[in-house]
C-alpha cells in the first residue's frame, strides 16, 4: 500500500518558487496496477520520485507498507528503498562502464552472496531475452535492450512496488509492447504493485486504475480496462 497525504513539492526557479505538486492526496492499494497520465510538466515525475524516496517533499507525507519514508534518516530510506522498491526510468540510468550482467547485480551486491545473485541477474536477463547479451555494455545494446536490462535490475531485489516512468517513451511501438507485457508478467507473478507513468492512452487504460495529474493534484480518478480483474490486497 503506498499513500501520498497532502504532498508538496516546490522547486525554486529564478530565485521564486514553483510549485509542481499542491497538498496531492493518493492511495494506492497493494498489488494494483495503476497508470499516471497528465500533460508534460504536470508533476508525473516528481510524484513518482517522492512516492519512492528519491527525492523529499516539500510538505506532507509518503507512507510505504505503513512506513513514513521521511521519517527515516536518509540512510534507513535508502536500505528501505533497496528491499522495497525497483524504479525505472524512462533513460534507463544503466551504468556505462558495467555490463548488463553487472548493471543487474549492483542492486544484488549487498547481500553477500555473490553466487545466488549472479545466478539470480543471470535468470532475469534470460528472462528478459537477454541471456545471449550478459555481457554486452550499455552503448553496445540496443534501446530496447538497455531497457530490459533496466527492468531486470529494477526486479532484481523482489520489489514489493515496481515505478516506471514512461518505460517505452524511448522505444518503437513493438519493442515497447513487449516491455510492458513483461512488466506486467512480472508483476503478476510476483505480486508487486505497479506504478507507471505514461503518455500512452492504450497503454494507461493497460491498468486497473487511471489517475491523471493536473495543477498539481489529482485531476482524475478512475477504473482502467483491467478494473475488473482488480486484485485485492490480501492484507
Ligand atoms: N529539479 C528541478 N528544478 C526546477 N524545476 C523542476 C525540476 N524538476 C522538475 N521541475 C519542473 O517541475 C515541473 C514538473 O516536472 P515533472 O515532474 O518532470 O513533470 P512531468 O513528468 O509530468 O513532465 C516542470 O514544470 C518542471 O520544469
Ligand atoms: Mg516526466
Amino acid at each position: 500500500m503506498i499513500v501520498a497525504e497532502g504532498l508538496e513539492k516546490s522547486y525554486t526557479s529564478g530565485g521564486r518558487p514553483l510549485p509542481v505538486l499542491r497538498a496531492l492526496d493518493l492511495e494506492i492499494e497493494a498489488e494494483s496496477f495503476v497508470s499516471i497520465v497528465g500533460p508534460s510538466g504536470s508533476g508525473k515525475t516528481t510524484l513518482l520520485g517522492l512516492m519512492a524516496g528519491l527525492d523529499e517533499p516539500s510538505g506532507g507525507r509518503v507512507l510505504l507498507d505503513g512506513k513514513d519514508i521521511f521519517a527515516m534518516t536518509e540512510d534507513g530510506r535508502a536500505e528501505f528503498r533497496a528491499q522495497k522498491v525497483g524504479f525505472v526510468f524512462q533513460t534507463f540510468h544503466l551504468l556505462p562502464t558495467l555490463t548488463a550482467l553487472e548493471n543487474v547485480l549492483v542492486p544484488l551486491e549487498l547481500r553477500g552472496d555473490a553466487r545466488g545473485a549472479r545466478d539470480r541477474a543471470t535468470a532475469l536477463l534470460e528472462r528478459v531475452g537477454l541471456g545471449g547479451r550478459l555481457h554486452h555494455f550499455p552503448a553496445q545494446l540496443s534501446g530496447g535492450e538497455q531497457q530490459r536490462v533496466a527492468l531486470a535490475r529494477a526486479f532484481a531485489n523482489r520489489p514489493k512496488i515496481l515505478f516506471a516512468d514512461e518505460p517505452t517513451g524511448n522505444l518503437d511501438q513493438k519493442t515497447g509492447a513487449s516491455i510492458v507485457e513483461m512488466i506486467e508478467e512480472l508483476n503478476r507473478e510476483a505480486q508487486t504493485t505497479l506504478v507507471l507513468v505514461t503518455h500512452d492512452p492504450a497503454l494507461a487504460e493497460r491498468a486497473h486504475r487511471v489517475v491523471s495529474l493536473a495543477d498539481g493534484r489529482v485531476a482524475t480518478d478512475r477504473p482502467g480496462r483491467s478494473a475488473s480483474v482488480s486484485v485485492t490486497a490480501p492484507s
